[in-house]
């Protein structure tokens, strides 16, 4: 079922002493396929719309298939995940899943479960390891290509996007989780694609930790020290719609005198992008259950899978909001 790279369209008491995370056991029901598969998922957190999807698409498929889902929610801090991939090696679990929080400091506990011959798949965000045999498989986004569709539609609009009609397009950028898989690449695909376009500046860039507090907070921030601040560029559509209260409440209005670009297209930032409030989206799919659990069951069972598996995605506009916008899932 698997070629080399496939794309697809998409979506206990864990840890004695460890009461700062979340987390749970949701038992397997005898469903299709996964009988008797114990996974240990150790997820970032629910820092924002996105990974509410992110985790009721996988605690929902690990259900309907029948695979034991030990869970946990490391609140986006790294030493909460390591402790939660611990806690699931010495339950000696079958398969081991997570979303790592920030790229680097994996390996000592990627080691660990390699020795206890635990396979670990990587769902969402990547690692940087020099060493790839410390995971079997990674099954997400291309955060770079994301950003690059966002940078491609400020090239193609620079010039409705110049509001002030000065010559310089002034973008202030969120960013997401520092040291964050998407928050690294969705900032350098963007960059890429912008360059190419001397009018476009990035005058502002600071994390919002891809929740909708965040966002608000750094664009209340950003308002107060630029005046002439043309486009937003979020990471993702929560810090986006932080951002739109922070612009309404500085009296100007978003979508017109401020452009928004962000990424996910999660229910409530497709509804802003309806209503003129955000001026596009490019898509970043969360629901990856569905895949995570196939991929599971044939790593548990020996099969081959691919190094890599790309979820397919889009963009949106505001006219293909309002189309599309009755039927979104998430
Ligand atoms: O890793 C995916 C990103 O994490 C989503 O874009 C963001 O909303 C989430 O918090």
């Amino acid at each position: 079922m698997f070629k080399k790279v496939i794309t697809v369209a998409a979506g206990l008491a864990l840890l004695g002493g460890m009461t700062a995370c979340g987390s749970s056991s949701d038992g397997g029901n005898g469903g299709s396929g996964g009988d008797g598969l114990t996974m240990g998922f150790a997820q970032v957190g629910a820092e924002s719309g996105w990974r509410s999807a992110n985790t009721t698409s996988i605690r929902e498929t690990a259900k309907k298939d029948g695979v034991d889902l030990k869970f946990s929610d490391a609140q986006q801090k790294q030493e909460n995940q390591i402790k939660a991939i611990r806690s699931y090696i010495q339950q000696k679990v079958d398969v081991i899943a997570f979303s790592p929080v920030v790229e680097t400091g994996w390996d000592a506990v990627l080691q660990e479960a390699k020795r206890a011959k635990i396979p670990v798949i990587l769902t969402d965000r990547a690692v940087d390891s020099d060493d790839d045999s410390l995971y079997v498989t990674f099954l997400g986004s291309d955060f770079v290509e994301e950003g690059e569709k966002a940078g491609q539609w400020l090239v193609d609009n620079a010039q409705d996007a110049d509001v002030d009609k000065n010559g310089d397009v002034n973008v202030v950028e969120l960013q997401g989780t520092t040291g964050a898989a998407p928050a690294i690449d969705r900032k350098k695909g963007f960059e890429d694609v912008t360059s190419s376009d001397d009018a476009i500046k990035i005058i502002a860039s600071q994390t919002g930790d891809f929740t909708r507090d965040g966002g608000k907070k750094v664009m209340e921030a950003f308002l107060q020290s630029h005046d002439d601040i043309d486009v937003v560029y979020a990471h993702n559509d929560d810090m986006g719609l932080g951002a739109i209260e922070a612009i309404e409440a500085a009296g100007k209005k978003p979508g017109t005198d401020i452009k928004i670009i962000t990424v996910d297209a999660v229910k409530d930032g497709m509804t802003a992008l309806s209503e003129g409030k955000i001026n596009f989206i490019v898509e970043c799919n969360p629901l990856l259950g569905p895949q995570l659990m196939e991929l599971a069951k044939k790593v548990v069972a020996g099969e081959d899978v691919p190094k890599r598996v790309v979820t397919e995605e889009t963009t949106f506009t505001q006219d293909q909001a309002k189309q599309v916008l009755a039927d979104r899932q998430y």
